[in-house]
């Protein structure tokens, strides 16, 4: 539908949000017969609306299927916000199972009476579709006139004025469609929520809304303004990493309800493990809330956009533990069973463990934690593999010789490094089929250093005129800071060149247990994946059986950041509290000798099953 909606608007010109907003209320208007005498917002907008024009665009919504629903209304309104803004606002439509599954877990306890004078606020409120659930749940539980329940029930905030305008058009035709047109009071500000004064919210002083509901703006820090970041900057729970935009949302949240007051959010579930979550785990271990959370896993909620979320339940609450649930249902709006999970068994620091809890606790309690027990490496950053690394089609005992961009170029081997890119190694690959060559202009030592440009040109003249031949790539590295680097033709980082005797190299992603290969070339090097790296062989050797195994696949599955068609991350921090059983001589040198999968997993499965789970 929205393509062609979108042509349309385009060809006719119109982009102010008032015009459009216009089009919408008065189509929806006449194809659900609303009639409009006394709203004035509402007749002001109809008022503009050319008849001929609007003919034309009900046609159009009729041919894409609009339904004039106000779900398909809220679609509209969250589509022409601009593809800009929607990266800078973090503007999404969530789905309507999802807000009545948050509201119904925030409202269902409560009685007529309360659910009478219930304050409720949506602090990043959108076009207002949260706000219109709560408010249709309230009037239809209580009998309360509309009027009354925005004028003395419902507070909204958003950064975007036209937000602010369609939600209080949205809740307006909400209550047109129940025969109540008139006039409304609103409480919804055109605010930045990370600076707002909450005191002004509701205007008896001091006074807190007892619920908060929602779906926070998800940005990355890349993506906000420099405001936004000195106004996150204020919270305590946006301390750690770089946090996204989501993040204070929890704090000023749960800062401005009453105690027993709770909050309903959808959100990234990132912050369970992330870095820059973690000033926020210690924020709610702290504060002990009594907390539901419903992890969506790598489930995608959100038709619009990629994203991996969880339902946060919080209540301004003492308890001593979290419940947590997976939703593994078809519908999305059910409620998954309940693990209980005492904070003081997390790990605010580390990241939260709450995907099968208990086995992987114990997993992790064991021996040394992976991360202790061998270092670990990214390998190289050129920051233009493109033009360091190649794929040579030749070479005699003096050169390589290679095709770049249609140009054939040689280059003296001696100045050249074998290379990896070892996230191929997600699939079952042999070191030559992805053994590459990278150009090295660093001195052979094990801790080697940039070899100076008079050398360079003296010894190796043909890979210096094709770096050369690129220079003004090499120079654009590192947005232009390429140009300030001691030597041009250097690496855009000096990470990863040093010599090692054995290595394991893994990939950063994975669909099944990874393939792992085992380097004992010292001068080997490689890229985009990991590495484990150690001068004892045999300990490399234990290391792949383990992270190969399928108990360590478990483990990664139920933990690790989740991606789309079963991959998993197995970045360090995912990794690195794998417990690493102390294992006697004689089984060591089972797992070093046995090269049958089968019979490693199963001899892994005993040993962690005797010392996890058997008491
Ligand atoms: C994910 S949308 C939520 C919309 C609505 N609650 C819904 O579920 O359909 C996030 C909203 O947050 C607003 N927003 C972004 N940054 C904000 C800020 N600093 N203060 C207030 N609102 C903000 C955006 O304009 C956007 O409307």
């Amino acid at each position: 539908m929205k393509q062609s909606i979108f042509q349309y608007l385009k060809k006719k010109n119109i982009s102010d949000p008032f015009m459009v907003d216009s089009l919408f209320i008065s189509a929806f208007a006449v194809k659900n017969q609303w009639v409009i005498n006394v709203n004035a917002d509402l007749i002001e907008h109809t008022k503009c609306v050319d008849p001929e024009e609007l003919n034309e665009f009900i046609q159009q919504l009729e041919q894409c299927d609009c339904d004039f629903t106000f779900e398909c209304l809220i679609e509209l309104f969250e589509f022409v916000v601009s593809p800009k803004d929607k990266v800078v606002t973090g503007a999404i439509y969530t789905p309507k199972e999802v807000r009545t599954l948050i509201i119904n877990q925030v409202l269902n306890a409560l009685d007529i009476k309360k659910l009478k004078t219930v304050k409720v606020g949506d602090i990043a409120c959108g076009c207002g579709s949260f706000l219109m659930d709560v408010a249709l749940y309230i009037h239809n539980k209580t009998g309360r006139n509309y009027i009354d329940i925005y004028k003395e029930q419902l507070y909204g905030i958003d950064i975007q004025k036209y937000s602010v305008q369609r939600s209080q058009i949205l809740l307006s035709l909400l209550a047109i469609s129940e025969g109540e047109d008139n006039n409304f009071e609103f409480n919804i500000k055109h605010a930045n929520t990370l600076t707002y004064d909450f005191e002004k919210m509701i205007s008896k002083n001091g006074e807190k809304l007892d619920v908060i509901v929602g779906n926070p703006p998800y940005v990355c820090s890349r993506n906000m303004n420099s405001d936004v970041k000195v106004a996150l900057n204020k919270w305590s729970v946006c301390q750690t990493g770089h946090p996204d935009l989501y993040i204070p949302f929890f704090q000023i949240g749960l800062e401005n309800i009453k105690e027993n007051g709770v909050l309903g959010y959808i959100t990234m579930n990132s912050f369970i493990k992330s870095l820059n979550g973690r000033a926020l785990r210690k924020y709610f271990q702290d504060n002990h809330f009594k907390f539901d959370l419903i992890d969506f896993r790598d489930r995608q909620i959100f038709k619009s956009r990629s994203t991996y979320t969880c339902i946060c339940i919080i209540r301004k609450e003492q308890s001593s533990t979290i419940n947590y649930g997976i939703n593994k249902f078809d519908s999305i709006n059910k409620v998954p069973c309940f693990i209980k999970v005492k904070y003081s068994d997390l790990n605010y620091y580390s990241g939260w463990n709450l995907n099968q809890y208990t086995k992987n606790s114990s997993i992790e309690s064991v021996g040394i934690p992976l991360g202790e027990y061998c270092s670990s490496s990214h390998g190289i950053a050129t920051l233009s593999n493109k033009t360091y690394i190649f794929h040579p089609y030749f070479s005699d005992d003096e050169y390589y010789y290679f095709n770049k961009d249609g140009v054939d170029w040689r280059v003296e081997k001696k100045v050249c490094r074998s290379i990896v890119n070892s996230n191929k190694l997600t699939k079952e690959v042999d070191y030559d089929s992805i053994a590459e060559k990278v150009i090295f202009p660093y001195t052979n030592d094990t801790k080697p250093s940039v070899i100076e440009e008079n050398y360079f040109i003296d010894v190796y003249p043909q890979a210096y005129h094709y770096l050369n031949a690129h220079r003004h790539l090499l120079l654009s590295r590192d947005k232009g800071k390429g140009s300030e680097y001691d030597h041009w033709y250097a690496f855009g980082r000096s990470q990863g060149i040093k010599k090692t005797k054995a290595k394991l190299l893994f990939p950063k992603i994975a669909n099944k247990p990874p393939h792992c290969i085992l380097s004992t070339d010292p001068d080997l090097l490689f890229y985009n994946g990991q590495a484990f790296i150690d001068d004892d062989i045999n300990k490399l050797i234990v290391v792949k059986r383990i992270v190969e195994s399928s108990l360590f696949w478990s483990y990664i599955s139920s933990t690790s950041k989740p991606y789309s068609s079963g991959y998993y991350c197995l970045n360090g921090n995912y990794i690195k509290n794998f417990g690493i059983y102390s294992f006697s001589p004689t089984e060591y040198e089972f797992l070093i000798s046995e090269n049958d999968q089968d019979k490693i997993n199963e001899f892994i499965d005993k040993i962690y099953n005797n010392c996890c789970f058997t008491h």
